[in-house]
């Protein structure tokens, strides 16, 4: 199963592609967890990656291209994965499909503008895991403490509004062109497509997924 998960920020990408690794053991590459994990080395270069997550810009194609294909052909990805947030833009698709690997679903999140806001503003999370919270709709145990480690959970730099117009500004320019890629893909039969109403709740939408994969 590989899956590709498409979608504007705070739309439960990273939620759901943790609920699909839990279920069928399949990992997920998050990108963004990737760059910010990556970004805990303090060199110029991971500073300027660092900087460019924190304007709320993408990143290059041709690094993030070459880091997910290193991660795509570890021996963990060979019965399947999710890709959160890979690809972001029409030349990454490309470079995917220039891999070679056969992609079965691409999933696309859609949600309002407000509940956006209201999705990034109370989110949490615990970076060395890449486990998510939120303030109301998935608290922690204790307040603002990962459940499993005991250790502190963290707002990212780029989840304040600012930074979230810029990312949605990208999006629309860079990533929303996919979905007519994928649909052509789809046509030609290719790839499954699918559009996810993203403001139902977490289970609601894992158990949408879960009748997707099994059909
Ligand atoms: P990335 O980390 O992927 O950020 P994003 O795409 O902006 O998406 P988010 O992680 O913000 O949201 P999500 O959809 O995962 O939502 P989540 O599940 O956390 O990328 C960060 C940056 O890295 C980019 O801006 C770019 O700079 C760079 N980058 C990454 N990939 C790149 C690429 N391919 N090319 C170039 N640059 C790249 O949920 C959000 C909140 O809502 C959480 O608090 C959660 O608990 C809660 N929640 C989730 N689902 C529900 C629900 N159904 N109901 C209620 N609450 C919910
Ligand atoms: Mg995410």
């Amino acid at each position: 199963m590989r899956i590709i998960f498409i979608g504007p920020p705070g739309t439960g990408k990273g939620t759901q592609s943790n609920f699909i690794t839990n279920k069928y053991s399949i990992p997920t590459i998050s990108v963004g967890d990737i760059l910010r994990s990556n970004t805990t080395q303090n060199n110029e270069y991971n500073k300027k990656i660092n900087d460019i997550i924190n304007e709320g810009k993408l990143v290059d194609d041709n690094t993030i291209v070459q880091l997910t294909k290193k991660r795509i052909h570890q021996i963990d990805c060979r019965k399947g994965f999710v890709l959160d947030g890979f690809p972001r833009t029409i030349p990454q698709a490309h470079a995917l499909k220039n891999m070679n690997i056969k992609i079965d679903y691409v999933i696309q999140f859609e949600l309002s503008y407000k509940l956006i806001i209201d999705r990034i503003k109370g989110r949490r999370i615990h970076i060395p895991s890449g486990r998510i919270y939120h303030k109301k709709y998935n608290p922690p145990k204790k307040e603002n403490i990962d459940d499993i480690t005991g250790q502190k959970l963290t707002v990212r730099k780029d989840d304040n509004e600012e930074k979230i117009n810029k990312r949605i500004e990208e999006y629309q320019k860079y990533t929303l062109p996919l979905a007519e890629y994928y649909k052509k893909e789809e046509q030609l039969g290719y790839i499954k497509y699918y559009i996810i109403n993203a403001q139902l709740t977490p289970l609601i939408i894992h158990k949408q997924l879960e009748k997707i994969f099994i059909q």
